[in-house]
């Protein structure tokens, strides 16, 4: 760990559709500073370094042997998540990863030993688990606001990625489908507010074989779908409290965000969870109208979660977003998917520790590290 205020040294590796985001925000935040963009197509990494003012471009392989590079930022596609975050950990750098961790349990349990191994950090997206509109729906509830919770209600429907990704092919491949693409938003909120899940009983669906991109240069490719587009599942969490979710890439019909925690005084209604902000509405037992509640927190997008470890790497502890959170995410995801396989009810097994909340002024653009000495 350096110990200094100096802001800490970030490489983005994978430079397509949301690179964007974290890389507007990345480079708003005085406490990091992106010295590399990095991926396979190195047109690509060269086009955001310019548009981001980011020093340097070029491969994965590269940047790893940056010294500026402290951590890496992995926003590849979900098949190449664990090769290039076992590459970055073993170059000695400390690792944020897009969603989901791993292709799977036994992969991501690896890195997570690795990280450790290594005395690194590994950090895991959504981010939006830091958002203003968690941050807030937690502290609520752990203020008693809905009474004990006992259930939750998630829906998340829409025609699927393929109207708008220019590239969707992984997102109907294995780590990705409704359950693993759009699932560790609802499932991340549901753990954090829960906490650990533990068993699952599933069902999915999938109307077809093939679909067609519908928007840019590759419009009207047809490619092919190789996981369930439809999930309806049941999480039995093992405090006590039972959800139902629906993850959906088969609705012409949108419906995103609904996620109701229902408790023994009232139900929570929260904004959409691939969001940081929103709404949160409070709807009291024995009343017939939703109150609107105050939220308070950081609403920047994708990019808060970097943040926060960046700060953990200089001040000690551990990221909020973690690689533990992820990895119970993952095994959620997948005995789900293993229940929709098999018809059966899966077992969850790992832990995680459940994340302090934020400040409610925690600000991601103040310059936060200080140096020991001054
Ligand atoms: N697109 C979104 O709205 C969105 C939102 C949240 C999270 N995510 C997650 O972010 C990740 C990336 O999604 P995307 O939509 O930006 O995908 P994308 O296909 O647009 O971009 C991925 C980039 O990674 C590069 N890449 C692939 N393998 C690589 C490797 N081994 N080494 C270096 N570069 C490599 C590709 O060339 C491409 O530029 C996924 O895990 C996805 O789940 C995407």
């Amino acid at each position: 760990m350096r110990a200094s205020a100096e802001p800490v040294g970030v490489a983005v590796a994978g430079c397509g559709t949301i690179s964007r985001e974290y890389l507007r925000n990345l480079t708003s935040f005085p406490d990091l500073r992106v010295v590399f963009c990095a991926d396979i197509d190195l047109e690509r990494a060269k086009e955001q370094a310019a548009r981001y003012g980011v020093p340097e471009a070029g491969t994965v392989a590269q940047a790893l042997r940056e010294p500026d590079v402290e951590l890496v930022v992995n926003l590849t596609i979900p098949a190449a998540h664990a090769e290039v975050t076992s590459a970055a950990l073993a170059a000695s750098k400390s690792v944020w990863t897009e969603k989901p961790l791993a292709l799977d349990t036994v992969t991501g349990q690896r890195l997570l030993d690795e990280a450790d191994r290594a005395g690194l950090l590994l950090g895991c997206a959504p981010d939006t688990v830091l958002g203003a509109g968690l941050q807030t729906a937690r502290r609520l509830i752990a203020g008693g606001a809905i009474g004990v919770p006992q259930t939750a209600l998630t829906l998340m429907q829409n025609p699927g990625p393929e109207r708008w990704h220019p590239d969707p092919e992984f997102l109907f491949q294995r780590g990705a489908g409704p359950l693993f693409d759009i699932g560790p938003y609802y499932l991340s909120w549901l753990a954090t507010i829960f906490g650990a899940a533990g068993q699952v009983a599933a069902v999915g669906h999938r109307s077809r074989d093939t679909r067609v991109i519908a928007k840019g240069p590759r419009a009207g490719t047809e490619f092919r779908v190789e996981v369930p587009t439809h999930v309806s599942a049941i999480v039995e969490y093992r405090q006590g409290p039972v959800a139902t979710l629906v993850l959906s890439f088969e609705s012409p019909l949108p419906r995103h965000g609904f996620v109701e925690i229902t408790g023994t005084e009232a139900t929570l209604a929260l904004p959409d969870p691939n969001r940081f902000d929103g709404e949160i509405r409070l709807r009291a037992t024995g009343t017939d109208e939703w109150q609107v509640l105050p939220t308070s927190g950081a609403t920047d997008g994708r990019g808060l979660g970097v943040l926060d470890m960046a700060r953990a790497l200089r001040g000690g502890g551990r990221p909020r977003a973690s690689g533990e959170l992820g990895l119970h995410v993952l095994e959620t995801m997948e005995a789900i998917g293993r229940s929709v396989a098999e018809r059966s009810f899966e077992p969850v097994r790992s832990a995680f520790s459940l994340p302090e909340t934020l400040d409610p002024d925690w600000d991601p653009k103040a310059r936060n590290l200080v140096n020991p000495a001054s």
